[in-house]
């Protein structure tokens, strides 16, 4: 079991955990993620490591309340456990492995969608130790919903903030401060990494493919045993096939086919939609008849 340190609710239905797995701590890297289960009975839920504290044994998850199972999950308080937390699985982010030197001789883009934006915070703050630049954009729905902005101020060189509705920082979506900071201002990137909802990965990457800018994705892909086993996890990249939970999660984003991935990962929104509405059922106390008709 895998007690729940400390519990935080970051915007309306985004949860911060920090669990202690001292194990998973002391291997995590940016760019990994864990497969966690609420209990025995529970779904496995893969989610991008936000932090880890290998001295203190802890790391931190950030989930969002959207289906049954992220619900369960969001459930537990502080002082209660986890029934696995299994990691850190796939793949660190590459530049983990490249040379200081090299390293410092760059200047990173991170984009940050919504919920996204928690595993961007381990990659920038990596880099910063190590005296790398790196801006960051973040984008979300609203003010309310914009998450690790105090956190992100902390390890980015500039930080820059859209929203949807425009009641924080510029109006807009992260595609228009990327074609602002290039195109405008004539900033220069060596590299690119972008982070959030399938949608918004697909037009980072076809916004930066003209400028030639490197672009990352971290595909958060279905996944089941994450071990390279079962398949669900597949993804078309630059026409091979390949599983996100050990090939990625990070992947080249101008060779991801991100149109397969996205109707890949709605293909269990029925089953999903059918849990949900179990599960309210039972919270109401009603005895449920959803998917007994059939
Ligand atoms: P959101 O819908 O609020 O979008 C966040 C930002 O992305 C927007 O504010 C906008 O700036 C940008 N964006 C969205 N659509 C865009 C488009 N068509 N073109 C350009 N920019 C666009 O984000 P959310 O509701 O927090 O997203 C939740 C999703 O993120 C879930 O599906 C979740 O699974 C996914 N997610 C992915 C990862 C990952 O590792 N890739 C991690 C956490 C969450
Ligand atoms: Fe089964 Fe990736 S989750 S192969």
């Amino acid at each position: 079991m895998f007690k729940i340190r400390e519990k935080e609710e970051l915007a309306p239905g985004i949860i911060r955990m920090r669990v202690e797995a001292p194990r998973v701590a002391a291997s995590a890297k940016p760019g990994q993620f864990v497969i966690v289960r609420a209990d025995e009975h529970g779904e496995r839920v893969p989610l991008t490591i936000a932090d880890y504290d290998a001295a203190e044994g802890t790391v931190t998850i950030v989930t969002q309340m959207i289906g049954v199972s992220t619900r369960k999950i969001c459930a537990l308080e502080q002082g209660e456990a986890l029934a696995d937390f299994a990691g850190p699985l796939g793949r660190p982010s590459e530049f983990v492995s490249c040379p200081p030197e090299e390293l410092r001789s760059k200047r990173f883009l991170f984009v940050a969608g919504g919920v996204g934006t928690a595993p961007v915070y381990p990659q920038v703050k990596w880099l910063h130790a190590r005296g790398v630049r790196a801006d960051v954009i973040i984008g979300a729905k609203t003010r309310d919903m914009l998450i690790y902005v105090d956190e992100m101020r902390a390890v980015a060189d500039h930080l820059h903030i859209a929203t949807d509705d425009g009641s924080e920082g510029v109006k807009g979506m992260v595609t228009d401060v990327i074609r602002d900071l290039v195109e405008k201002r004539g900033e220069h990137y060596d590299e690119c990494v972008a982070i959030g909802p399938m949608i918004m990965m697909k037009f980072v990457a076809l916004t930066t493919r003209p400028y030639g800018l490197k672009t990352t994705v971290s595909l958060n892909a279905l996944m089941v045993d994450g071990t390279g086993m079962c398949g669900a996890c597949r993804v078309t990249v630059g026409g091979r096939t390949r599983f996100t939970c050990v090939d990625g999660p990070e992947f080249d984003g101008h060779a991801v086919d991100f149109d397969e991935a996205m109707r890949r990962q709605g293909m269990y929104r029925t089953q999903e939609e059918r849990a949900r509405a179990i599960a309210a059922e039972r919270a109401a106390g009603h005895q449920c008849r959803i998917g007994l008709d059939k």
